[in-house]
């Protein structure tokens, strides 16, 4: 009998990639169906078990991560290379994502509302949606598969997770915890796979009624594909997707304080988060001040091996690396680059003044300043994850919000200005889902809703109450004891009133 291949997926060290992580089998489209099989049929005898039985799992959960804080935030570093200390940023919002829903589960709160007829009661109760496949990114290998996996679970639904396959170590892990927590072994399932697998599981699901929601966070590209599949099957997709951020600087923004943020949210996590910063629009009065204090910051901050004190560490992985040597061919003869002593890859022939570690054993990239962009530049609308910021002017607000937004992401945006009217002419012009005022783009807190409009996302909001909407669904119950048939908006009693009254 022959033996039926198998594929295997090799997660390497991005500091060291002669460390291998993890090799990992990679589940087929098939695979992924049956897990679906498997997490629909024990959907239904966890979702009787009550709310707060499931708040208790989330707070076992929250404790195992935090007991087990250090240790994943370690893995996280050695598989997809984020600095230590933002690891453990990662692996904190998993476990604040527990605390906030674990009282969740004696909350979930339906409502009473009073009915227009007499001896009739109304209500309303939160219905999980059944099953819902949650396909994540590798850059925040924690935190945001936990935004989607703790309220799914809490509100009564099983899960079908589908990680990176940059990150199966950081993902197995958790998984071992969410079980260890008490989350019975098919209500979270794992599955390791490539996009393409990923989404033939995702439709033999859909097609099969195994999979009631589908949750993604990656690229606008994908996201599209899977929002226009899912629609197929009257369902919406929760798509958390690409963002080019803008940073606005304005003439009376504290510039130094402006520079903290540009550097964190330029460069932390090597550009590669979400809401990392696209452009820096920066006020013409200030435009060439805060540029060489950008440009001189950046050029002497330390890059390498993230478990030191580094601005940032490796890409996650040669792929990344590649896509970010791509974006570094967007760049025209009309702009300046900054921000270090070469651009691509950092090598031994191609060094970085400063680096910690040894360049040539990982994927590590040279963080670039790309200034004089303008809307008609390809890098404009081009959202770049890596470490490349982008930076450009402008003479009046109105024309910095025009900027960004016209490039049709919205996922946050960022504002230094000590003048109130331009906060508020931004926070009432610009279209992200997420604004920071004198702070960084990125960064958000675990309760507040994240998510983006436009190309970065169709309206679903993960995190705090908002995303209990995106798995569970409202059922409305009336209940007549009057002991006849009551026709709403028929049988209502008349007020006697004068209509013509007039004192
Ligand atoms: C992401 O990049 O997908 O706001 C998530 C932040 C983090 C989460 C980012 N708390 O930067």
């Amino acid at each position: 009998m022959k033996e039926a291949l198998v594929s295997t997926f090799k997660s390497l060290n991005p500091t060291n990639l002669s460390d291998v992580v993890v090799e990992t089998k990679l589940a087929t489209a098939d695979d992924i169906a049956d897990a679906a099989r498997r997490a629909k049929a024990a959907q239904k005898a966890w979702a009787k078990m009550p709310a707060p039985a499931r708040g208790r799992v989330i707070a076992n959960a929250g404790r195992l991560f935090e007991n087990n804080k250090e240790a994943l935030s370690k893995l996280v570093t050695r598989e997809m290379g984020k600095v230590y200390r933002e690891a453990l940023g990662d692996v904190q919002e998993v476990i604040d994502t527990c605390d906030f829903f674990l009282g969740e589960g004696r909350r979930l709160y339906g409502q009473t509302v009073p009915s227009e007829m007499p001896n009739k009661n109304l209500f309303t109760f939160r219905m999980p949606v059944g099953t819902a496949l949650i396909i994540t990114a590798g850059n925040f290998p924690a935190a945001v598969p936990s935004w989607y996996i703790i309220p799914a679970l809490l509100t009564g639904n099983s899960v079908v997770w589908k990680p990176s396959e940059y990150t199966p170590a950081v993902a197995e892990a958790m998984t071992a915890i969410f079980h260890a927590a008490g989350v019975p072994k098919d209500v979270l399932i794992t599955v390791v796979a490539e996009g393409k697998e990923t989404f033939e599981g995702m439709v033999k699901g859909l097609d099969e009624g195994t999979i009631n929601k589908v949750g993604f966070t990656g690229s606008t590209e994908v996201g599209r594909l899977i929002g226009a599949k899912v629609g197929e099957y009257i369902q919406s997709a929760c798509l958390e997707l690409g963002g080019k951020n803008p940073m606005i600087i304005m003439p009376d923004a504290d510039l130094e304080l402006a520079l903290d943020g540009a550097l964190f949210a330029g460069f932390g996590t090597a550009g590669q988060r979400c809401t990392s910063l696209g452009t820096l629009w920066v006020h013409d009065s200030v435009y060439d001040k805060f540029l060489k204090m950008y440009a001189d910051k950046v050029a002497s901050s330390k890059v390498g091996d993230p478990m030191q004190d580094v601005l940032f560490g490796p890409m996650i992985g040669e792929k990344y690396l590649a896509t970010h040597e791509e974006n570094l061919k967007l760049i025209q003869p009309h702009h300046t680059v900054l921000g270090s002593t070469g651009i691509g890859r950092i090598t031994k022939d191609n060094p970085r003044e400063g680096f910690v570690g040894d360049p040539d054993a990982g994927v590590f990239a040279h963080p670039t300043i790309v200034a004089g962009i303008t809307k008609d530049d390809e890098l404009y609308d081009t959202e770049t994850f890596g470490p490349l910021v982008t930076v450009g002017r402008f003479s009046t607000i109105e024309e910095a919000i025009e900027l960004g937004n016209d490039h049709g992401f919205g996922l946050s945006a960022a504002i230094y200005t000590s003048d109130p009217k331009a906060v508020w002419t931004f926070r009432e012009g610009i279209s992200a889902g997420m604004l920071s005022i004198n702070n960084s783009t990125s960064g958000a807190e675990a309760h507040l809703p994240f998510g983006g409009n436009g190309k970065s996302g169709n309206g679903s909001r993960q995190s705090g109450i908002w995303v209990l909407d995106v798995f569970t669904r409202w059922q409305s119950l009336n209940w007549d004891w009057s002991g006849k048939l009551q026709k709403a908006q028929m049988d209502n009693e008349e007020v006697p009133h004068n209509p013509d009254f007039k004192i």
